[in-house]
Order: C-alpha cells, then structure tokens, then sequence
C-alpha cells in the first residue's frame, strides 16, 4: 500500500510518501522555528497560518521527490490528533480535499501512534507482539504495552510535566535559545552529569507513572542558589542525567512485570544521544532488543502517519469525509 501522509498537529508542516509503512519514498518537513524562536515558544495562531501557507507546497513536493502523482497513491493519512486545534484542521482540511478531489479513501491517525510506528520506517525490522513503548515528546511521556497493531494500552505516563517539556523549560531558565532539547544537549555535552545530584522523583511504587516538574524546579532553586558558580554545561548534564535515570528506571520496572519482544524509544526526546545510549545499555542488561527511530523519524514528521496507518492493516476502514479533528484525541 503506497499512502500519503500528513503531519501538521503542532509548528512542523510536514509530508511524506510511504510504502507498505516502512519504505520512505519521500519525506518533507519545513520547520517553522524561526517563526517561533523570539517568542521562546510555539505560537499556535502563527503554527496554523505558517501550515496553511506552507502545506500546499509541501504536498507537491512530496509527490514528486517520490516521482508519483496523487492518482498513483492507495490513500491518505492524516494526523487528526492530538495536537494544537488550529495546526490541525489545516492537515485535516488539505487531507480531505485531497481524498474528494481522488476519490482515495482517508485514514484518521492518532499523532502518538505515529511516534511509535517511527521505529520501523526504512529499518530492516518488522514489529515483534508485544512490545513495549516509551514516547517521550514534547507533549507527551507515555509508556505502551503495544500487543497488536491496533491493541495498545498506556501502563505509565507523566503525572505533571512531558519530558521535552521540562527539557525545553530546563533550557530557557539555562539561556538557551527554542527550540529548547537539542540546544541543552550540544551543552550537556561538555559538561559533568555527577555535579548536581538532581533529585529522581519516582511517584509510588505501585505505578509506572514518571514526574519531571521537581527535577525542571531544582535545577531552577539551585541556579537561584549557585549565583552562576556551576558552570551551564555541568547544570545541563545533570538535568539530562536526572531524567534519562527517571525514563530507564520506569521501563525497567515494567520489564520487570512482563516479557517484552522490544522496547522502542521513540518521540523528539528520543533524538538524545545520552538518552539512547542509556536505552541501549538497559536492553543489554535485560536482554532486551531496543529500536530506535532513526533521528529523522524521532521529531514529528509525516512519514510516521503514514506508517501508522498501513500497519492497521487490512481491517482499517477508511474514515469518512465528515472526519473532524480532535486536539485531545484520546491514545
Ligand atoms: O515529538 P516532537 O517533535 O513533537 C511533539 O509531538 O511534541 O518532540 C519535540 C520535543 C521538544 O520538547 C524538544 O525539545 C524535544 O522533543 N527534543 C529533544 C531533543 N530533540 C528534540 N529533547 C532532548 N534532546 C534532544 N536531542
Ligand atoms: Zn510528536
């Protein structure tokens, strides 16, 4: 099955064309930071005026850069879900027009079963039931007992703060420019993750739920405290320490439960370098196989809607025209 996939549900217009859910024949994402860099943050009213100026052309461009037209593709999928309201009716809207306009059936797609499809796009690895997956986005820190494609449960989530949320709010109280993740880990690079003992707040021990709000307001008291003494890249590398432990631990608890086929790491965060190296390191210790996307399909992107959709399967009926989107679609 060859889909077109749309991706507009936060400040990335992105397209993509993909085959059979795992054959990238085109991806295409403009990012909009420079839009949003001097607000320090996303602006939804500028994310859905940039979409709306933005998608047409990138529809095109993914269509060709996959030397295909709109005739020659199986369908298209949309993320209607979750997501900024105004970001996503431009997807939706533009995903409908195309399905009328072809007469190609229409796949709604859940934005956070993207991320998780992510980790087998262009892999030579096909998905194994069950796995396990950790989604550590911007808006979201979900783990997920996937047992079949369309079977998917949330074990454990954040009680508070998503993890590249407190990355991002980590980075501003750091002086580091948005978008905030990438930039605090170029800076952790340089710098001791032993000097600050950032506290692990691990919620009871019955759950698998995680909390980053207590680890983003220490590191706040303690620059308050420090008067600039600790050098930022040593701040830096004990905050990305403090959460990377918090992530591991959740997932080895829940290995600890049930027997997993995989563990895939997936979602913005999932491009750290230290964060990946952690992952890799507890899949050893639990003989664990542990996927990652790769870093093009880590941040939000079209191909993963795509995927997403194709792995439904034969039994994914179409949705039909009337398909709104729903900022707080549930998982
Ligand atoms: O999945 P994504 O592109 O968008 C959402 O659905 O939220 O994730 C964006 C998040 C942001 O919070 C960003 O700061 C974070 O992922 N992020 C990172 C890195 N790259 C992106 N966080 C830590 N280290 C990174 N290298
Ligand atoms: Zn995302």
């Amino acid at each position: 099955m060859l889909l077109l996939g749309i991706e507009t549900s936060c400040d990335d217009t992105a397209t993509a064309v993909v085959r059979d859910g795992r054959t990238v024949l085109a991806n295409v994402s403009t990012n909009q930071d420079e839009f949003h860099a001097k607000y320090g943050g996303i602006v939804p009213e500028i994310a859905s005026r940039q979409h709306v100026a933005l998608l047409s052309a990138a529809v095109d461009d993914a269509l060709a850069r996959a030397a295909l037209r709109l005739d020659d593709v199986d369908g298209i999928a949309v993320t209607a879900g979750p997501g900024l309201i105004g970001s996503l009716v431009v997807g939706v809207a533009a995903a409908k027009a195309l399905a009328f306009a072809s007469g190609k059936p229409l796949y709604a797609v859940n934005h956070l079963h993207g991320h998780i499809f992510a980790a087998f796009l262009d892999a030579d690895v096909e998905p194994a039931y069950p796995f396990l997956a950790l989604l550590v986005s911007g808006g979201h820190s979900q783990l997920v007992d996937v047992r079949a494609p369309a079977e998917m449960q949330v074990i454990g989530k954040t009680r508070d703060d998503a993890a590249g949320e407190a990355f991002d709010k980590t980075a501003r109280l750091l002086g580091l420019p948005f978008p905030g993740g990438p930039a605090l880990e170029r800076l952790a690079a340089g710098g001791d993750p032993q000097r600050v003992k950032f506290p692990r707040h691990r919620p009871d021990a019955g759950t698998l739920d995680m909390s980053f709000s207590g680890i983003k307001t220490s590191v706040r008291y303690f620059l308050d405290g420090d008067g600039g003494a600790t050098p930022p890249a040593d701040v830096a590398a004990s905050f990305q320490a403090a959460v990377v432990d918090v992530l591991v631990d959740r997932v080895e608890r829940a290995l600890s439960a049930r027997r997993y086929a995989a563990i895939v790491l997936s979602g913005g965060v999932a491009a750290n370098d230290a964060l990946q190296s952690a992952f890799r390191a507890a899949g050893e210790r639990q003989a664990t196989r542990v996927l990652i996307p790769q870093r093009r399909y880590c941040t939000d992107n079209a191909a993963m809607i795509a995927a997403a959709a194709d792995r439904r399967g034969e039994r994914a009926r179409a949705d039909a025209l009337t398909l709104s989107a729903d900022p707080n679609l549930a998982f």
